[in-house]
């Protein structure tokens, strides 16, 4: 069985001191988490300064393949293992969308990573406009066989799931999508990875998850958890979200 993972992607937000004792402060107000992981993905200038040990992880928002060199503003995974970083967000629909990352250069990314002992999370999710046109099928098996198209295994990798048009609006995906969405993705992986068994893959729901819907999504049998953004910037509604995971 998987053991439920709540990651908090803070994405640009957050100073390293306020993120150190925003972190303390989650870790105190949750006394016992013995059935979930909870990972804080800060930006990189907070990843330095944080000390913490299992269920707590720290995860980093982004990556690139190469070890070193002449890549300005980018950063590397050996920088990431000395933060301690055991998680990494791999195609984010903001680094898509805002930064135009393509499938190509996360597949990259993710056979990098998978090289190392941190665990990337592939992020897959159609638009409002491919789900309307009755394209959010193809979109999501492209992004995972081009995601993935470089590894022979798929141990170690999760998949986020975040219908583009759920994250930050206010809008969850209904239990029936989320339901066919992960049935599907794991559909896909079974095709792509055929030796594989699809439900040792941990693939999270992303996309406006709050302390009110928490407890029916994670009651899906194909949920492993959840990637949170607005909610994982506050200390109650966060921890809210982790109790509601670990007391299930
Ligand atoms: P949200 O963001 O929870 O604010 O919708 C989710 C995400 O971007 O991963």
């Amino acid at each position: 069985m998987i053991k439920p993972i709540v990651a908090g992607n803070w994405k640009m937000n957050k100073n390293p001191n306020e993120g150190s004792s925003f972190i303390n402060d989650v870790i105190g107000n949750l006394s016992e988490v013995e059935n979930v992981e909870v990972v804080f993905c800060p930006p990189f200038t907070g990843l330095n300064n944080v000390n913490i040990n299992p269920p707590y992880y720290l995860g980093a928002q982004n990556c690139y393949y190469k070890d070193n060199g002449a890549y300005t503003g980018e950063i590397s995974l050996n920088m990431l293992l000395e933060c301690n970083v055991q998680y990494i967000i791999i195609g984010h629909s903001e680094r898509r969308h805002i930064f135009f990352e393509d499938n190509e250069l996360i597949g990259k990314k993710i056979a990098k990573v998978i090289n190392t002992e941190i665990k990337p999370i592939l992020c897959v999710g159609e638009t409002k406009d491919e789900m309307n046109s009755g394209r959010a099928y193809d979109v999501i098996e492209e992004q995972l066989a081009k995601g993935l198209e470089n590894l022979k295994s798929l141990s170690n990798v999760l998949i986020a799931y975040e219908p583009v048009w759920a994250i930050g609006t206010g809008l969850t995906a209904s239990t029936d999508k989320i339901n066919e969405m992960h049935s599907f993705i794991r559909k896909i992986l079974n095709k792509l990875f055929k030796e594989e068994n699809p439900y040792r893959i941990p693939i999270l729901y992303g996309g406006s998850v709050n302390s009110g819907n928490a407890d029916e999504l994670i009651s899906l049998d194909g949920v492993n958890g959840f990637l949170i953004g607005g909610a994982s910037l506050d200390v109650v509604k966060f921890t809210d979200i982790v109790k509601i995971v670990n007391d299930k």
